[in-house]
């Protein structure tokens, strides 16, 4: 498998091709879904929640996620890596968002993320004109979670909708090479995915996206806190890992583990 780029993701959009996007946090899940053959890798600011047990990712900081951008782009051999922006990383100025963007790529990531539509489209100008390729979030965008007054989908109504087709079609003339639409009807995905050249991913915007992407603990079965209702959970490695960790307990308490098999002589 040939390393995946951006120019070649962007291929992928005009070939008809799937895009296989899923999030991973450190160096064993890199290798496995490598292994698997997923060929983009999100280090998202999802691990607020799923690695750091917070409520939402307004807390995630730039060293957080460099340090697991160096974890996944260490071990990545062929993935293209995207890295979240975290909350308050692009916000403030478009300076603070270049040299932002510009350490995440030091960390080793191939890309970044950032939330948002209008108010991000000086970033993304400004990023891609020196050359760190930008994937553009809209829709259930989690840092505004607040704002929403919960994890609601977004873009119901027909200004919504209007709203967020204006702000995709900014942000690919501002130069973002990909568009990830969450939690939108499937229908707007599908209206945006076609006005658009660039590819989008969607995660519960419905089947018509070029692309799709996950929380890998949520696909594994692993994050069972949440269960939204685009959520297909592909293993239960919770109920796994709960059977074998009661198991090795009442062996180690009954003296059935270790046995002489696993005693040195
Ligand atoms: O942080 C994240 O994992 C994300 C994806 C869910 C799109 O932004």
């Amino acid at each position: 498998m040939a390393r995946m780029t951006v120019p070649a993701f962007q291929q992928y959009k005009r070939e008809g091709k799937k895009l296989i996007l899923v999030t991973a946090y450190d160096a064993l899940f890199t290798k496995i879904a490598e292994q698997a053959g997923i060929e983009t890798i999100l280090v998202g600011d999802s691990l607020g929640v799923v690695v750091q047990g917070k409520p939402d990712t307004l807390s995630v900081t730039m060293e957080d996620m460099l340090y697991h951008t160096r974890l996944v782009a260490g071990a990545a051999q062929r993935a293209l890596v995207i890295a979240d922006m975290p909350f308050l990383s692009y916000q403030v100025s478009v300076e603070e968002a270049v040299r932002n963007a510009g350490r995440l790529l030091q960390a080793g990531a191939a890309a970044v993320k950032l939330e948002g539509g209008a108010a991000v489209v000086d970033r993304v100008q400004a990023m891609t004109r020196f050359g760190i390729p930008v994937v553009g979030h809209l829709g259930m965008t989690p840092q505004s979670v607040h704002q929403y007054g919960g994890y609601k989908v977004q873009g119901k109504q027909p200004e919504q909708a209007d709203a967020l087709l204006a702000d995709a079609k900014a942000l690919e003339a501002a130069g973002a090479f990909a568009l990830v639409l969450e939690a939108i009807p499937a229908t707007l995905a599908k209206t945006v995915t076609e006005s658009l050249a660039i590819p989008t991913i969607g995660i519960g915007a419905g089947a018509h996206c070029d692309g799709q992407v996950l929380v890998l603990y949520d696909l594994l079965g692993l994050f069972d806190d949440i269960a939204p209702k685009f959520l297909k959970p592909y293993a239960h490695l919770k109920a796994d890992a709960l059977q074998a960790l009661r198991r090795y307990k009442e062996e180690v308490e009954q003296g059935k583990y270790p046995t002489d098999a696993e005693s040195y002589h």
